[in-house]
C-alpha cells in the first residue's frame, strides 16, 4: 500500500478502523502506533497527523512517543529487514561484530534503510533460539553460528 498515493478520504477510513477499537482505552496511543506500524510496516506522516486529529492531541505528542521507542519507524523499511540478535547469548558470542560487519557491508547503521530501500537493518533482543547463537535474520530465514565473515555471502543472497 503507497501512502502517498492514498487520497485523504481512505487515510480517514483507515484511521478510523484503527483508533476504534481503543478509543477511550489509557495507553491506546501506543496500541494505536503498534497497529499502525503493522499495517504499513512503518508510522507514516499523513496517517500520524491523522490520528492527532481524531484523538484532539498534538501531533507533537505522537511523535514524542515514537521516538521514545526505537521499535517505531518513520520511514518505510527496506524490502529484506535483517535482524542481528544482540540477547545475552548473542551478545557473548560477538553479536557486537556481526552488527558492525553488517553495517560496513551495507553502509548503513541499524534502524537505516540502504539507499536502493533493498535492505533494513535493525538490532533485536533475544531471538528465542540462544543455542544457536549468534543468531541473525534475513527477513523469516534464520542464520546461526554467524561469523562477520560470512555477512557478504548471506547477503548476496538477497541482491
Ligand atoms: S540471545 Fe540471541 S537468540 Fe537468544
Amino acid at each position: 500500500m503507497d501512502i502517498d498515493t492514498m487520497d485523504v478520504e481512505q487515510i480517514r477510513k483507515d484511521v478510523d478502523e484503527i483508533c476504534k477499537p481503543w478509543e477511550g482505552r489509557p495507553g491506546n496511543l501506543i496500541m494505536i502506533l503498534h497497529e499502525i506500524q503493522n499495517r504499513y510496516s512503518y508510522v507514516p506522516r499523513r496517517i500520524s497527523f491523522e490520528v492527532a486529529k481524531h484523538l484532539s492531541i498534538p501531533l507533537a505528542r505522537i511523535y514524542e512517543v515514537i521516538t521514545f521507542y526505537n521499535y517505531f519507524k518513520l520511514t518505510p523499511p527496506g524490502k529484506h529487514i535483517v535482524s542481528v540478535c544482540m540477547g545475552t547469548a548473542c551478545y557473548l558470542k560477538g553479536a557486537p561484530t556481526l552488527v558492525e560487519a553488517m553495517g560496513n557491508h551495507l553502509g548503513i547503521k541499524p534502524g537505516e534503510t540502504t539507499p536502493d530501500k533493498n535492505f533494513y537493518l535493525q538490532v533485536v533482543r533475544c531471538l528465542g533460539c540462544c543455542g544457536l547463537a549468534p543468531v541473525i535474520t534475513v527477513g523469516q530465514k534464520v542464520y546461526s553460528g554467524v561469523k562477520p565473515e560470512q555477512v557478504p555471502a548471506i547477503l548476496a543472497e538477497y541482491k
